[in-house]
């Protein structure tokens, strides 16, 4: 579905992605671990074609998409869950996830219905300002708002950043759910390695802007380096 080929990436004239390849197939959830600053929301804007200049090859269903401008993508059915969610802390659920769906040209009562069914936490909440919610509550909201574009691939970054291990735990089978049930593939950015390799199906260690290593997620889990560098073993 997506295929990245030597994807380099300059802020200015520093570069932050050295030669980035990266696969990930029609229905998998694939991980890329890193640890803070190894360029993982980089790779993210850069897929998006958010603030860094770019070269090389990212082929989304066979089309080239390094010329396409960030706002386009929504229409080939990428959507993106920013890193520290990003939602609007002074309108409501309801308004948060009904902006998911304000470039989209279509009905939405169905995708609504659908979100609401998937969080009905955020059902009871509509009202409520998303800034007055606990983190748990606001991350559920920001995957709720990628969903409302009905998208083929979702791209998280650090969806465990700042909850409990137990929230975490809850993001994630909602996360499984989305790909699982609602056939959505799914890239997620994680430190968390040990929950992400949990539930990917395939891995990417990214260092220093470079792939360092990348197999299946199973495989990863039990490595000695990943073990030592991710997992604190
Ligand atoms: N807007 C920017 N301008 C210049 N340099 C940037 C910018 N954003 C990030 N960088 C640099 O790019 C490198 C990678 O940062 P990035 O945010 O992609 O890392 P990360 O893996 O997401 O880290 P974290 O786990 O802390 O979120 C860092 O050295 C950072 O300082
Ligand atoms: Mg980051």
């Amino acid at each position: 579905m997506l295929r990245i080929k030597n994807l380099n990436a300059y802020y200015g004239d520093v570069q932050v992605l050295y030669d980035v390849n990266v696969e990930v197939n029609d229905g998998e959830i694939v991980t890329i671990l890193g640890s803070n600053g190894a360029g993982k929301t980089s790779l993210m804007k850069t897929i998006c074609g958010i603030e860094t200049r770019r070269k090389g090859v990212i082929e989304f269903n066979g089309e080239n998409l390094i010329n396409l401008p960030a706002h386009k993508l929504i229409t080939r059915g990428i959507t993106l869950t920013p890193e520290g969610r990003h939602l609007f802390p002074e309108l409501t659920v309801r308004e948060n996830l009904l902006l998911g769906a304000y470039a989209i040209n279509k009905k939405i009562n169905d995708t609504y219905e659908k979100v609401l069914e998937m969080f009905p936490r955020l059902k009871e909440r509509l009202s409520q300002f998303a800034g007055t919610m606990s983190g748990g509550e606001q991350q559920m909201c920001a995957i709720g708002r990628a969903l409302m574009s009905n998208p083929t691939f979702l791209m998280l970054d650090e969806p465990s950043l700042g909850l409990a291990p137990n929230i975490v735990e809850q993001v994630f089978d909602i996360i499984k759910k989305i790909n699982k049930e609602n056939g959505i593939t799914v890239m997620v950015v994680e430190q968390n390695a040990n929950i992400a390799l949990q539930t990917a199906d395939r891995a990417y260690a990214l260092e220093n802007g470079e792939i360092k290593m990348s197999g299946d997620a199973k495989d990863m889990l039990r490595s000695p380096d990943i073990q030592k560098l991710y997992l604190g073993l």
